[in-house]
């Protein structure tokens, strides 16, 4: 079994590393490190280093990273993963280096979803010094795409203590590591891919502050304000550059009594069931994985993205994400 002590950051492949930039610090509020590498932009949320990296290349998720506790438990997931069939590859001091780590492995989910587990994520006790008062206090959750979300959990559950918080049918799984309700989603999609990277704000007041602002400046929103009934978060997704989705929430629920908690099943047709205010639902878009040119999966090593855009087979009834950009901040 592998603990997982929390997530770690997201990194992202982007065409355009200007514009991605622009749009994480002035719109989603993040600081910019300062540069320290060629194409490579580092966003602070919290007390890390960065939570999300901007890369400079084809556009598409690169990689998902999770944190164990040190370099013992590192090797022991390592062996464990290689025991059960993963390719598993370790990280050149360079990579290391570059996601703020002492040592990292990556491997990919049975789904294609490249995921990196990490030893010694650089920590900065400096305040962070956000771009704009978004009101962000931590890097909250990330979400992957998979076909079937049971055989997602099944593969989380059974390596991983990931235990299900809840399930929304048969379209997602929200899964927790420590006592936040989800740290982890998996959504139905069936191409492997990033559905969307949360920021945790201090207050409900932020989340409708910060929709006004969106909206003020053409950000299309996805959906929300809403609320979700498993976490009880108040919500509010919209789309990044090249297909990446970003989310507001204000207060996720804590499960502190592991052992007496529940999981529920909510039936994602049900109105209410993803929108506890009745808003209008849709599947947010999806930044697709991108074949890594070192590939820790048997494929043959490409430099060429899965594509971009969404990825969406969400439940039924929600509507297919879509590209345009809207200023009214309700989309159907
Ligand atoms: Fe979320």
């Amino acid at each position: 079994m592998i603990t997982l002590t929390d997530i770690a950051y997201v990194r992202s492949g982007v065409a355009d590393i200007e514009t991605a930039v622009r749009f994480a610090t002035d719109i989603v509020g993040l600081e910019l490190a300062t540069p320290s590498e060629a194409g490579v932009a580092h966003l602070r949320a919290d007390h890390r280093h960065h939570c999300l990296a901007l890369v400079q290349g084809p556009s598409g998720v690169i990689s998902s990273g999770f944190a164990v506790a040190g370099p013992d438990e590192l090797a022991a997931a390592e062996t464990e993963l290689e025991r059960t069939g993963f390719r598993v590859r370790r990280g050149d001091p360079a990579e290391a280096r570059s996601r703020r780590v002492r040592e990292f492995i990556a491997f990919d989910d049975p789904f294609g979803n490249r995921l990196e587990l990490v030893s010694q994520q650089e920590t900065i006790s400096r305040p962070v010094a956000f771009t704009r008062p978004a009101g962000i206090t931590e890097f909250g959750h990330l979400c992957l795409d998979a076909p079937d979300v049971h055989e997602a959990y099944r593969f989380w559950s059974t390596r991983f203590n990931a235990r299900v918080s809840d399930w929304l049918g048969d379209a997602a799984c929200l899964i927790r590591i420590d006592p936040v309700h989800h740290k982890l989603a998996v959504f139905r999609g069936e191409r492997p891919g990033l559905c969307h990277m949360n920021f945790q704000v201090a207050t409900i007041d932020d989340v409708f502050r910060n929709w006004h602002f969106l909206v003020e400046h053409g950000v299309e929103i996805e959906m929300g304000p809403g609320r979700h009934p498993q976490s009880t978060a108040i919500f509010l997704y919209f789309l990044g550059p090249e297909g990446f989705t970003y989310e507001y929430s204000f207060g996720v629920r804590r499960i502190e009594d592991d052992a007496a908690w529940q999981p529920r099943t909510f039936d994602p047709d049900e109105p209410g069931s993803i929108d506890m205010w009745l808003g209008p639902v849709r599947r947010v878009s999806s930044q697709l994985q991108l074949a890594s040119p070192e590939p820790a999966s048997p494929e043959p090593a490409t430099s060429q993205p899965a594509s971009t855009g969404p990825a969406s087979t969400g439940p039924a009834r929600l509507e297919p994400a879509s590209t345009e950009s809207v200023t009214t901040g309700r989309t159907a």
